[in-house]
């Protein structure tokens, strides 16, 4: 099996997990993307009941045209289920997410979340974080200093930008910053030091939220709690 069909066996595989009058977190990513398309057939062949809050407004319209109802994160108590996709995951079961831009949503989703569900091809489970680039999500009024203040940190940043050279933006209107570290020895201090950066919003470390993971293999979904 080949990458995306790995993606479309774990968001099969995810949706199995859904029960009726669930309040479900939908992540965002080409996973998700299949993981929502699963949902939707489940709601249109098995007429399952649930509520789905996003965590882009690109899942938001994807799981609105399938016909399963979206609510604002703020017009519901705690969510139930939230399924998403990752950047890499470490062998400690932390996370590198917003590959996608939209790890600000995704976290408060997740935080919000009774349960958390990540679906990923093996190739996201690595032994230590860092290779895949950290995503900050930096308010854009200053950021060029913030860019500045991580340079001398050491941190390797760079702005994102598209093919045409223009900022990235997230759902938020911010920019993306991502930092090139190639490991990262001690996560919940690096945390430490980004949560202190006046004008970054949030970064992409996924520090001890997730409560199981789903890895498409070619032996099939294994899930690992
Ligand atoms: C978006 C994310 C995605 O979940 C992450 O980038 C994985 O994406 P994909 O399933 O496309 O590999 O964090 O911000």
């Amino acid at each position: 099996m080949e990458q995306n069909e790995l993606k479309q066996l774990v968001g099969n595989e995810a949706v199995k997990y859904v029960e009726d009058g669930m309040i479900v977190g939908l992540g965002s990513g080409s996973t998700v993307r299949y993981m929502v398309d699963a949902l939707g057939k489940r709601v249109a062949d098995e007429g399952l009941h649930i509520t789905a809050v996003a965590t882009s407004n690109f899942t938001a319209n994807q799981a609105q045209s399938l016909g399963i109802t979206v609510k604002d994160i703020d017009e519901i108590d705690q969510i139930d289920l939230t399924i998403d996709g990752a950047d890499e995951i470490s062998d400690d079961f932390q996370g590198i997410k917003g590959g996608g831009a939209a790890h600000l949503w995704e976290k408060i989703v997740a935080i919000n979340s009774k349960k958390n569900m990540w679906i990923v091809d093996e190739s996201k489970l690595v032994h230590q974080l860092g290779a895949f680039p950290l995503p900050l999500e930096v308010i854009p009024f200053g950021s060029t200093h913030v860019l500045a203040k991580l340079e001398q940190m050491g941190y390797h940043p760079s702005f994102r930008k598209d093919d045409n050279q223009q900022y990235v933006l997230t759902d938020e209107k911010n920019y993306i910053i991502d930092l090139h570290l190639g490991t990262i020895d001690d996560p919940f201090a690096l945390a430490k030091v980004l949560n202190g950066i006046v004008g970054v919003v949030e970064h992409g470390l996924f520090l001890n939220v997730v409560d199981t993971v789903i890895v498409g293999t070619q032996n099939g979904p294994k899930a690992l709690n």
